[in-house]
C-alpha cells in the first residue's frame, strides 16, 4: 500500500475543455471536461487513436498550450494564474519531456545536450556538465559523450532525450509516444530506463503510447475517446 508520502499529488487537472479554430472558422472540439491527476513515482498510460488528442492533452498538462476552460496545478501551483516568464521557469523545475522525435540540439553533442537545462536553471557548465556525466553513464552511453545526435542510433538518442529530460529531477515526466519510432527491443529498453528514473527520482510518469505492451506496464491506464478521458 502506498504511503502518505507516495500518495502526493503533483499534477491536477480539472475539466479540461480543449477546441481549436478548423479552417473554415468552426471551433474544432478535442477535449471535454477532461480531469487526471498523477501522484509521486506513480506510472500512467494514455492511449488512444491517431487524431483522439493525446498530444493536445499532454501539451495543456506541459502548459505548452492552454485550455479554453478548466485549471492545471503542478503541487500547489494554479499555472493559469502565473505569467509565461513564471510558468517558464516553474516549467524548468517541475516537468520534463520526451517526445516521439528526440529534438535534441544539432549543433550540440550528447553531454552537451544533457547539461543544456541544468545551464538553464543556473548551473555553471561544469556543474552541469558534471551531472550530465553521471546520467550518461547511469543510461550506459558515457563513451557517447562527444557524439552529435547524427552520430546516435534511434534508440541512443531517445535515451538520451530521457537522461536530459531528466536532468533537473522534475516532479513530473511527460511522454510523448517516446519509443513511437524504435523498433520492439529499444522500446523496451527505453520503458525500462523510464521507470528505472522515475522511481529513481520519485517523479510522476506520464506515457502517451500505442503500443499495449508498453501501457500494460503501467499501473494507471486512460483511453481517450470521443473526447473524453477514460480509465480502463
Ligand atoms: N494547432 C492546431 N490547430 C488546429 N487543429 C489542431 C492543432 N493541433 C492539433 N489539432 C487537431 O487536433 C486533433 C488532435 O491532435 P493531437 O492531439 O495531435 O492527436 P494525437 O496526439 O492523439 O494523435 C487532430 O484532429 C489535429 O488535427
Ligand atoms: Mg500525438
Amino acid at each position: 500500500m502506498a504511503n502518505a508520502s507516495e500518495s502526493e499529488i503533483v499534477l491536477t487537472a480539472n475539466g479540461l475543455w480543449k477546441t481549436y479554430a478548423s479552417q473554415n472558422g468552426e471551433p474544432l472540439s478535442i477535449l471535454e471536461n477532461v480531469s487526471i491527476s498523477l501522484h509521486k513515482t506513480s506510472v500512467t498510460a494514455i492511449m488512444g487513436s491517431s487524431g483522439s488528442g493525446k498530444s493536445t492533452l499532454l501539451h495543456l498538462l506541459g502548459a505548452l498550450d492552454k485550455p479554453n476552460q478548466g485549471t492545471i496545478q503542478w503541487d500547489t501551483h494554479d499555472i493559469s494564474s502565473l505569467s509565461s516568464s513564471a510558468i517558464s521557469r516553474l516549467r524548468n523545475q517541475h516537468v520534463g519531456f520526451v517526445f516521439q522525435f528526440h529534438h535534441l540540439l544539432a549543433e550540440f553533442n550528447a553531454l552537451e545536450n544533457i547539461a543544456l537545462p541544468a545551464m538553464i536553471s543556473g548551473l555553471s557548465k561544469k556543474e552541469a556538465e558534471e551531472e550530465a556525466y553521471t546520467l550518461l553513464t547511469r543510461i550506459g552511453l558515457q563513451n557517447r559523450s562527444s557524439h552529435r545526435p547524427t552520430q546516435l542510433s534511434g534508440g541512443e538518442r531517445q535515451r538520451i532525450a530521457v537522461a536530459r529530460a531528466m536532468i533537473n529531477k522534475p516532479k513530473i515526466l511527460l511522454a510523448d509516444e517516446p519509443t513511437g519510432n524504435l523498433d520492439e527491443i529499444n522500446s523496451h529498453r527505453l520503458l525500462e530506463l523510464l521507470l528505472e528514473l522515475d522511481q529513481l527520482h520519485s517523479c510522476a510518469l506520464l506515457i502517451v503510447t500505442h503500443d499495449a505492451s508498453i501501457a500494460n506496464r503501467c499501473e494507471v491506464k486512460y483511453e481517450l475517446r470521443e473526447k473524453k478521458l477514460i480509465q480502463v
